[in-house]
């Protein structure tokens, strides 16, 4: 934990590590307004799960090779340990919490890979429901080789990828089952976004 104190100029600073400037960073994260006082070179995805607890984003590699850091940026996917948390003040952050619906039951997709087993550790999961949901908004009925590419940027050391590929076409059939609707952001007043209904918004 950050001890914030003041320098002279008036600058929030980290006392413990010698009077390192921090930067408030302000997000939407799953639709919350969210913020935290950090170092310039916070990554996002230590800001996501050690500075606002949301644990659900997994590091593995750090160097942008595995996908299990994946999140959502304006809804579409990117490498949380790839970028500083100070690069998206402002931003509009979803991360597999936000994939869940708003009464706590699977999203779509996580139910998907309970229905085909698409897991095992789990270590790599999150990163895939990331993936698959903004994938899934635009191509919303994929083939199974489709499926396959879509998630070709995410490493899995369990699964050999069958079940996977079996979650992504499980999502999209459950997807289109769905009610779709256009209700209101809970972030941004006056705009609308299409979602099925009960599920967790996710940005166009
Ligand atoms: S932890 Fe970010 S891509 Fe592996
Ligand atoms: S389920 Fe273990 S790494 Fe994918």
């Amino acid at each position: 934990m950050l001890v914030e104190v003041r320098d002279e100029a008036g600058n929030m600073v980290n006392d413990a590590s010698g009077g390192e400037r921090l930067h408030e960073v302000s997000m939407v994260v799953n639709g919350v307004h969210r913020s935290a006082a950090v170092p310039a070179r916070r990554l996002l995805s230590d800001f996501l799960r050690h500075d606002l607890g949301l644990t659900g984003t997994h590091v593995g590699c750090e160097h942008g090779v595995c996908g299990a850091c994946t999140v959502l940026l304006g809804g579409r996917p990117i490498r949380a340990c790839l970028q500083f948390a100070v690069m998206h003040d402002g931003a509009e952050i979803t991360t597999v919490e936000g994939c869940a619906r708003q009464d706590g039951e699977l999203g779509t997709v996580q139910q998907a890979f309970r229905d085909c087993h698409g897991l095992q550790c789990g270590f790599c999961t999150p990163g895939f429901v990331t993936t698959i949901t903004a994938y899934l908004e635009e191509n919303p009925s994929p083939t199974e080789e489709e499926a396959r590419e879509a998630i070709a940027g995410n490493l899995c050391r369990c699964t050999g990828y069958q079940n996977i590929v079996a979650s992504v076409l499980r999502a999209a059939e459950l997807r289109a089952t769905e009610p779709r609707t256009m209700e209101p952001r809970t972030s941004e007043p006056g705009t609308t976004v299409l979602r099925a209904a009960g599920e967790a918004e996710v940005s166009p």
